[in-house]
């Protein structure tokens, strides 16, 4: 039987976090030997905030760097940049002819960003979604490993492809759903308890895979905190349940078990937690940090893994490329 097809991304913008780790990359690591995996570094998607020319080759290198570093193999997926595939962009200018524009001017994400940059509200932000989608059905995707922020592009993704379906009478495309490792899609929040974890917001209460030890205890040592519950196995607040999360991520079962008893029966000292979340989190990360920092300084190895995906990806692209073109009738010699 062949395998199942897997697409995911990650934008080309700033550092990796835990967020981008643990909501993706630990997934893609665990996917690769079981599925037909299509990861990519999404250049194209970056170029909605403009990102100074002389920054993007270091910008996608890194990612590309850092998600080897975390244990992804170029023998065994397809690592690509998104443009180094033209068929990207084809299959999303016939995709935005079946999106709509008060459904895309509706997406949180867009609204956001109308909020965060009022005066570069541009084309290709309101078309995100439609650019996501084509990444994911250019290869014809049936599972996409994602963090829960992604998960509404992932249903206007769906959307699409039943619009293509529809119009053109085919079964052609089928319906991406979300990865979900043990039965849930991960959000890590920002240290300080405001939001998601991201690339470019509250960069003290991020912590990136590039962070050096002391860096991480520092950021740790001040993650917000509380004086703790009064009740017994009280509800825990938002900000304490993600300390939870990463210490159930990067530390051992007993500790794990033993801050959580502590906390049901009220004799939690956050001190001790971040402190132990600390060590644990500097030594998750250093391997990575290290190996990523040694990846990236040999050029030549990152180009040929961007070079070998890329002629993957191509491959699969070409295929649904040219099945979309004969379904809309573009079939002239
Ligand atoms: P991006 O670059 O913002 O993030 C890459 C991946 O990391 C996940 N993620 C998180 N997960 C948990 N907690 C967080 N705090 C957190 N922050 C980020 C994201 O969910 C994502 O899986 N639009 C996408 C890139 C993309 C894509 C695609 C993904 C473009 N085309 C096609 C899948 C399929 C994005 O901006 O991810």
């Amino acid at each position: 039987m062949s395998k199942e097809i897997v697409v995911s991304g990650i934008r080309s913008t700033g550092y990796l976090h835990l967020g981008n780790y643990f909501g993706a990359i630990q997934n893609y690591v665990e996917m690769q030997n079981s599925y037909n995996c299509y990861f990519f570094v999404a250049d194209y998607h970056s170029l909605t905030t403009h990102p100074d020319p002389k920054d993007l080759k270091k910008n996608v290198f890194r990612v590309v760097a850092e998600n080897v570093a975390s244990g992804l193999d170029p023998e065994k997926v397809a690592l690509y940049a998104q443009s180094d595939v033209p068929e990207i962009p084809e299959l999303y200018l016939m995709l935005n002819m079946l999106a709509y524009k008060g459904e895309l001017e509706k997406v949180p994400t867009f609204k956001d960003k109308v909020r965060m940059q009022p005066d570069n509200v541009n084309a290709g932000l309101l078309t995100y979604p439609v650019l996501m989608a084509a990444d994911i059905l250019i290869h014809r995707a049936v599972k996409v490993p994602v963090g829960k922020d992604q998960e509404q592009h992932l249903e206007m993704a769906r959307n699409f492809a039943n619009r293509f379906n529809t119009r053109y009478g085919s079964e052609f495309f089928p319906e991406p759903q979300v990865y979900r490792a043990n039965h849930e899609t991960v959000k890590i929040m920002s240290l300080d308890g405001n939001g998601k974890m991201s690339k470019s917001e509250n960069v003290n209460s991020t912590i990136y895979l590039s962070d050096d030890d002391d860096t991480i205890r520092k950021k740790i040592m001040k993650a917000k905190t509380d004086s703790g519950p009064t009740e017994p196995n009280s509800e825990m607040p938002d900000y304490i349940k993600n300390l939870f999360v990463l210490l159930q991520v990067t530390s051992t079962k007993e500790n794990y078990e033993s801050f959580l008893n502590a906390y049901n029966n009220c004799t939690i000292r956050f001190g001790d937690l971040k402190r132990q979340l600390a060590e644990d989190m500097a030594a998750f990360i250093r391997p990575i940090r290290e190996k990523a920092a040694d990846l990236q300084n040999d050029e030549q190895m990152i180009s040929k893994i961007l070079k070998q995906g890329a002629e993957k990806a191509r491959e699969s692209s070409l295929a649904t490329i040219a099945g979309a073109r004969k379904l809309i009738g573009i079939n002239y010699y």
